[in-house]
């Protein structure tokens, strides 16, 4: 029905309970205007060989009680697949620029110590053929992170050809004796990492002439993949100090004027939710700590709008991507673990964490083309955890499930007067809402209720266009801590939600502290 405004209402199955006055929001889009593509890549994932990260998250090994294809857990794989995960950045992190991958092919292994990470033992029975067997075993690509701190560019290089060279040379032999004779597919090449602290306390000029050496010299080998589908990454800011200013200056300035020689795709952004501040803790906190903690991620709006705009003064067409490939948050680690291990838990907090960076991320889509969380199993906001045979998916997880029909969408501007959470002096938008059409036409809406005490009725009013209904599904918990653990992984779990219109009006009631996700039948 062109040109006509026509108001939406869906009742949910909670649309019984009466709400109070000002408790109705109402959101207008046009699904026939639409912006920019949310690069699925805005999904991806980051595994480092860290505490139980790798080993026991993933790797068991062949002959394992657990059950397993090739020493890799079936019940994680499992998992992962659901969540057609885009891409995995892998070996790290810190470790990366330690990491020499000789140490992780062929049948013996070089055991060593992981100095970032509480020391351990590495054993390297992890390596490229064993990452690339997981990938390959979820459905993801490679984003594989080269030593620039402590490796050369040749030991770099002679990767790259070990991986993807498909014709017959010594390394192609050697891979192909280690069992892969076909090339491996390496999508994504991060250049370093974190390359002004971790990686090497470089200064912004030192990187820069590294970032073209490494361009220059560390090859896909293999002419299907070359330009174009292999991304270069270069090292760009970690959070707001003022240092990543003149960094990201000096990178983007580089690029400016970069010969036919050398070239990079994407600028690395990596920035944590309350990073190092250990007063937060991951399961057992109140309201105040939620509120706070979701004032400080909203921060990343400003940091993607700052070095965005630095970004746009030296590429003001935007073909290098901003690439936020650490981000989530990063509490205290829970009483008993490993300080090096990175431990938490991964509560209803996280899950509204996760969906208000993600719509951040999708909002900035036509600079933002990637992400990775840190990190995907047993670090962090992860998505999974294990204890021995036991896997729970944490609330996290289901977002990242939820938000699977967003991958490669197109956003449809939607517009809302949000209204405002306020608890003691933290103010925030009440809510938060995404909406994007996926490749089949089908029209998809996100909503947060950040508020943990009020629900929301969202009233849709769609242009051009009568809504029948919708289906899909809301995450939300008892409290905002609330948590999946292996005695009680069914805690926080999306439950369906479907709605008519009724006298042609949509409404949607939202719970407290709740994501939604549903596609509208037009
Ligand atoms: O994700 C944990 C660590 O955080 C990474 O190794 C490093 O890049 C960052 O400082």
């Amino acid at each position: 029905m062109p040109g006509v405004l026509i108001t939406i209402i869906l009742t949910t199955l909670t649309a019984a309970r009466p709400l109070a006055f000002g408790q109705k929001i109402e959101l207008s889009l046009d699904a026939s205007k639409t912006g920019q593509e949310i690069d699925r890549n805005i999904f991806g994932q980051f595994a480092e060989h860290l505490g139980h990260g790798i080993y026991d998250g993933i790797w068991v090994g062949p002959d394992s009680t657990i059950p397993n294809t090739r020493g890799i857990r079936n019940d994680v794989v499992a998992a992962l697949k659901a969540l057609k995960v885009p891409n995995i950045r892998w070996p790290g992190g810190c470790f990366a620029d330690e990491y020499h991958w000789g140490d992780g092919i062929g049948s013996e292994r070089v055991t060593r110590l992981n100095p970032n990470w509480g020391g351990v033992i590495e054993p390297n029975t992890f390596g490229t053929q064993e990452f690339m067997d997981f990938i390959d075993q979820i459905g993801s690509q490679a984003y594989v992170s080269v030593n620039v701190g402590s490796g050369t560019p040749r030991e770099a290089a002679d990767w790259l050809e070990y991986m993807t060279a498909a014709q017959p040379t010594t390394l192609a032999k050697e891979r192909g004796a280690n069992g892969h004779p076909d090339p491996y597919k390496v999508q994504m090449l991060g250049i370093g990492n974190e390359s002004w602290d971790c990686g090497g306390n470089m200064t912004p000029e030192y990187y820069a002439s590294q970032m073209k050496i490494y361009s220059r010299f560390v090859r896909n080998y293999n002419p299907d993949q070359q330009k174009d589908q292999m991304l270069k990454i270069a090292v760009g800011p970690g959070g707001d100090e003022p240092r990543f200013v003149d960094w990201t200056e000096t990178v983007m300035k580089a690029y400016q004027h970069h010969a036919w020689s050398w070239d990079i795709d994407g600028l690395s952004l990596h920035s944590y939710t309350v990073n190092w501040q250990h007063k937060y803790r991951s399961d057992d906190f109140g309201e105040s700590e939620y509120a706070e903690v979701l004032k400080s991620t909203l921060e990343m709006d400003g940091l993607i709008n700052k070095y965005s705009a630095i970004m746009d003064k030296y590429d003001p067409q935007k073909k290098v991507a901003l690439i936020v490939d650490e981000w989530g948050a990063w509490y205290a680690p829970l009483p008993g673990s490993n300080p090096g291990f990175l431990v938490q838990q991964n509560s209803l907090r996280d899950a509204i964490l996760a969906t208000l960076n993600l719509n951040i991320f999708a909002r900035h889509g036509e600079r933002v083309r990637g992400a990775n969380i840190a990190q995907m199993i047993n670090v962090l906001q992860a998505m999974i955890l294990t204890d021995k045979e036991k896997m729970v998916r944490t609330p996290t997880y289901y977002v990242f499930k939820m938000y699977v029909p967003f991958e490669d969408a197109t956003l449809v501007p939607v517009t809302f007067d949000a209204g405002r959470y306020t608890h003691g002096n933290v103010s925030l938008p009440r809510i938060d809402a995404i909406a994007a059409k996926d490749k089949a036409g089908k029209l998809w809406l996100e909503v947060t209720n950040v508020d943990p005490n009020r629900a929301v009725e969202i009233e849709l009013n769609m242009s051009n266009v009568a809504a029948k209904s919708a289906a899909g599904e809301m995450l939300t918990a008892p409290k905002v801590n609330s948590v999946n653990t292996f005695d009680a992984p069914n805690k926080v779990v999306p439950k369906s939600i479907s709605a008519k219109a009724e006298n042609g009006k949509l409404t949607l009631r939202l719970e407290p502290k709740s994501v939604t996700v549903v596609s509208v039948e037009q």
